[in-house]
This record gives C-alpha cells, sequence and structure tokens, in this order.
C-alpha cells in the first residue's frame, strides 16, 4: 500500500514566556501520534513553533526593555528546547517573524481580499490583549472587584480604529454545512457541539487589522495597518507547507491538514475564524481540529500569563523522560481536564510501569539469559495457551489504531496495558521457573512465546516511550529496521538462537527521599 500523507500540527506557541507543562502536553500528544503514524507506515510531518507578533508580545518585550524582534529571538529558544527536552520528532519549527511566514500571510489576505471578502472600516469594541480577543459587550463578564473581563477572565480595554473586517457574518451558513458534511471535523463531540451552538448564534464581521501599534504583518497596498494576529498566526500551518505556492511537492501532498492539535481555550478559533478564512481564500480547510483539556494547578488554569506553572523540565528532571510521556497521555483522559499529582505519577510509575510492564520484562530476560545460555529459546509446538497470549498482544493494534484515530491516548495505552496483565496472568499460571527442573523444554516454549509478547508490547509503546522502547527491543535483540507495527504478528517473531545482551530494568521504581517533599 502507498504511504498515506499525515500532516499534524500543535498551535504556535506565544513567545511571551517561558513554555510550561500545559505546552509540552499538547505537542507531546502530536509527537505520539506523529510516531503512531511513521510506525503505521505513514509519511508524516509534523509541525510545531511559535507565534511572535501582536500586542501581548509587543508589551512583553517592552517588559524586558528590548526591541521584539530580539526579544522572539530569545525566547522562541525555549520552545526549540522544549522540542528537544521532551524528545519531540518534529519534522519543522516555525516562527511567524520568518521571511516565508511574512509572504504566505500577504498572499493569504490578498486572496481573501481579491474574493472580496474584506472591506474597510473601523473598530470600536473591547479587546482581551492576554487572549488576543475581540470580544462584544454580551460577552463579557465582571471580575471580584466588579471590572469587565474576558470570558476567560482576561482584562478588556476598549479599543477604537481604522480597521479592515473580514465578512465572517456571511460564513454562519457555510460554515454549519461544512460541519454537517463532516462530523469528524471538531473533537471530541461535546466541543463540537459547542462550536455548532455558537456558529447558529449568528457571527458578526471580525475585525482583522489594528493600526495602534507596529508589532506585525504589514496588510498589502496599506501599510499603516498590520494584520490581526490570529490571521497571521493561523495561516502558519500553511506557510509550513509552502503556501502560497499551492502547487509544490509539499503543499499538494501536506495540504489540507490531516490534525490540528489544540487545547479548548483556542478552538473558536481553529473551528470558526480558520476554515472560514481558508473557505475565503477558496482553499480547503483542515480535516480536523482536536480540543484537549486543561491540565490544572490548585484549580486553575496552568498559564504563563498568570505565572502558577510547572516546567516540562522539573517534572523530567524528578521522575525521568519517558515515564512522565507515559503519565501525560495516561492519567488525565484526554480531552477533558485534569489534575497531575505527585501522588497519581508514583502510582503510574510504580504499578504500570515498574511492577507490570517492566517487572515482567525483567523476569522474562533474566530467565533466559541464566537459563537459555542468553539466547532466544528454541520453542516447542504452542500450546493454547501460548498462541492465545500471542494473538491478544498482535490484535491490539487494531484498537489502538481506532483510539489513536480519534486521539484517545488513555484508552488505545489502556488496552495495551490489558495485554501486559494477560501476559502477567500468563507468566504466573504457566510458572516458567518451577518448569526449569520438571520440563525445560516447555519452559523454554513459555519464554519464547514471552519474549515475543515482550517484543509486541515494546514496539506497541513505542510512541510514547521511544526510549525505554528501544531499549527493551535492544535487549530482545530486535534489529532497528524490524520496529514498525508491520512486524507484528506471529510471521516476524523473535528469532530462536539470537543471542541477548546482558538485561538491565528499564523502568526503576520511584523511591521517595525526604527531601523530595
Ligand atoms: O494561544 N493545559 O498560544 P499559547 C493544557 N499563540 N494545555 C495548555 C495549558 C494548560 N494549562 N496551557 C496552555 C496561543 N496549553 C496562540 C496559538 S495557534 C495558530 C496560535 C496549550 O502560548 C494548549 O494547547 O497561549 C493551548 O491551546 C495552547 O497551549 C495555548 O498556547
Ligand atoms: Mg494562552
Amino acid at each position: 500500500m502507498a504511504e498515506q500523507p499525515y500532516y499534524v500540527t500543535t498551535p504556535i506557541y506565544y513567545v511571551n514566556d517561558k513554555p510550561h507543562i500545559g505546552h509540552a502536553y499538547t505537542t507531546l500528544a502530536c509527537d505520539v501520534l506523529a510516531r503512531f503514524h511513521r510506525l503505521d507506515g505513514d509519511d508524516v510531518h509534523f509541525l510545531t513553533g511559535t507565534d511572535e507578533h501582536g500586542q501581548k508580545v509587543e508589551k512583553s518585550a517592552q517588559a524586558a526593555g528590548v526591541d521584539p524582534q530580539v526579544f522572539t529571538d530569545e525566547v522562541s529558544q525555549n520552545f526549540r528546547r522544549l522540542a528537544a527536552d521532551m524528545n519531540y520528532s518534529n519534522d519543522d519549527f516555525i516562527r511567524t517573524t520568518e521571511p516565508r511566514h511574512i509572504h504566505a500571510c500577504q498572499a493569504l489576505w490578498r486572496a481573501i481580499r481579491d474574493n472580496g471578502h474584506i472591506y474597510l472600516g473601523s473598530y470600536a469594541g473591547w479587546y482581551a490583549v492576554r487572549d488576543e480577543a475581540f470580544y462584544t459587550e454580551s460577552e463579557l463578564t465582571k471580575d471580584e472587584q466588579g471590572n469587565k473581563v474576558a470570558p476567560s477572565g482576561a482584562e478588556v480595554e476598549w479599543v477604537e480604529e481604522p480597521s479592515y473586517f473580514f465578512d465572517l457574518s456571511k460564513w454562519q451558513q457555510p460554515l454549519l454545512d461544512f460541519y454537517d458534511a463532516n462530523p469528524d471535523f471538531i473533537g471530541p463531540d461535546t466541543r463540537r457541539n459547542e462550536v455548532i451552538s455558537f456558529v447558529s448564534g449568528g457571527l458578526h464581521d471580525l475585525s482583522v487589522s489594528r493600526t495602534s501599534f507596529k508589532w506585525g504583518i504589514p496588510v498589502p497596498d496599506d501599510p499603516d495597518h498590520i494584520m490581526y494576529v490570529w490571521l497571521d498566526a493561523l495561516n502558519n500551518y500553511q506557510t509550513a507547507v509552502g503556501y502560497p505556492d499551492t502547487e509544490s511537492a509539499l503543499y499538494s501532498k501536506y495540504w489540507p491538514a490531516d490534525l490540528h492539535m489544540v487545547g479548548k481555550d483556542i478552538l473558536r478559533f481553529h473551528a470558526i475564524y480558520w476554515p472560514a478564512f481558508l473557505m475565503a481564500a477558496g482553499l480547503a480547510p483542515p480535516k480536523r481540529v482536536y480540543a484537549h483539556g486543561w491540565l490544572l494547578n490548585r484549580g486553575e488554569k496552568m498559564s504563563k500569563s498568570l505565572g502558577n506553572v510547572v516546567t516540562a523540565g522539573d517534572l523530567v528532571e524528578r521522575y525521568g523522560l519517558d515515564p512522565v510521556r507515559y503519565y501525560l497521555m495516561r492519567e488525565v483522559p484526554f480531552g477533558q481536564d485534569g489534575y497531575i499529582s505527585h501522588e497519581s505519577m508514583v502510582g503510574r510509575i510504580n504499578g504500570d510501569l515498574a511492577n507490570d510492564l517492566g517487572n515482567l520484562a525483567q523476569r522474562v530476560l533474566s530467565m533466559i539469559n541464566k537459563n537459555c545460555d542468553a539466547r532466544i529459546p528454541q520453542p516447542q509446538p504452542l500450546k493454547p495457551d501460548d498462541t492465545a497470549i500471542l494473538a491478544a498482544a498482535a490484535e491490539v493494534l487494531s484498537t489502538v489504531r481506532e483510539e489513536f484515530e480519534r486521539q484517545a491516548f488513555h484508552r488505545a495505552l489502556e488496552a495495551i496495558w490489558k495485554v501486559v496483565g494477560d501476559a502477567n496472568r500468563y507468566i504466573d499460571a504457566q510458572a516458567p521457573w518451577k518448569l526449569r527442573k520438571t520440563d525445560p523444554d516447555r519452559m523454554a516454549t513459555v519464554l519464547y512465546a514471552l519474549a515475543d509478547v515482550i517484543r509486541h508490547l515494546a514496539i506497541l509503546v513505542q510512541p510514547v516511550m521511544p526510549d525505554a522502547a528501544s531499549s527493551m527491543l535492544d535487549q530482545l535483540g530486535v534489529p532497528a529496521d524490524r520496529r514498525s507495527f508491520s512486524e507484528l504478528g506471529s510471521g516476524h517473531a523473535v528469532a530462536p538462537g539470537t543471542e541477548l545482551p546482558k538485561p538491565s530494568p528499564v523502568f526503576p521504581r520511584f523511591i521517595e527521599e525526604d527531601s523530595a517533599a
């Protein structure tokens, strides 16, 4: 079968401050999908980057006392470092201050304008710099001090200035028709319903340029205006695959994107504005936008603007990279809000990883090392119990694939861990340590079956824990080019006689230290 293209993107993050665990979480989810699709034989393009224009970034640069370009050059590096520290496999890292992007945004503007969907007027209304969003009077609420605030809690200011408008109001019906024709466009379903009900309530034309500050992309043919930062930012997804060259190899292969992964805070921009801009320009909207929930810290969304942050680096230093990657994808049902805590982290590390998977692998590998001359043993004909556990390990891929298709990472891992549980029950029932004396041939068969079950499990967990999985596969003597999902199943089993290195535990237990508290 020909390779299928798969284009997945993260939001591009504001460089107003350092990255925190919320950003790490979104990009991790995309990394897991990118790795999954590569192992599944797809031709993947995985994009992340930074959103560098707008008033919010300009103000942060001013506060730091530096020129915005110097500021963004500096702070953007923090997000590149995050990508390296978290072992993300992104194919590109885009910055909105790059020439390729400025060029792409001006082309998109012209396309929308030339199709008659942009007009000059003047804006008088509320703006929240923290959200970089316009709000109507009726959307505002009051904070504890009685000040008007955005629904997100962000401070708002009154803005009056000349502005270009995008005729968003005309896109209500085309958008509703689009959602109807593409039921998978927005996930999860609860979010899809929210968007449909918002759009059904009617849309206002959208201010798409600003004149009261300078840090942005100049509007073509009217340099007094800079583009609204969200029009600029959203278009990064096209820039990175070669827009405006829609005939280019990258664009024709990867556009429309398969998935824009976002947090629920920015769904409106991605599920309403973005498809409307694209349709207005005569371009195809993305295939899917998935809005996940928030990681919470004492009940509040962790955020750079609020300052209550945990960094990915803090967690990785304390618990290790792959355990953190596993925990983030397993603990909070993806899509929902949830808390992260030391207790639940240690529970997952010592339970799922050390006891369940780690111990299984370590027991099997050490028995092979001690009792089978450190080689994959030669099996006797398999018994039904052996073929059953091997079949369970091979068949779980179809469940995992379905769950990943709808971004249910926690369920995919649950399905894999069900096989881990079955394998632990199998080893206890077969008790190869007893067979060593009573029936060494049967011991060899059981250890052979278990080695191949562990091979399956290690191949399957690669997207989430690439380093740990690779260490397990090394210990099983599986060559680097025999680790894709096409190697699952009995036709590609571990080869008897393969010499194995001395085993070493992959998932150590987390030991509490009094000083760590
Ligand atoms: O909104 N829990 O950038 P941003 C989970 N530049 N995810 C979180 C999170 C949390 N507590 N906090 C942040 C922007 N995120 C725009 C995007 S895209 C064209 C432009 C994640 O730096 C989540 O993905 O504010 C959220 O949507 C994103 O970071 C917002 O990042
Ligand atoms: Mg934000």
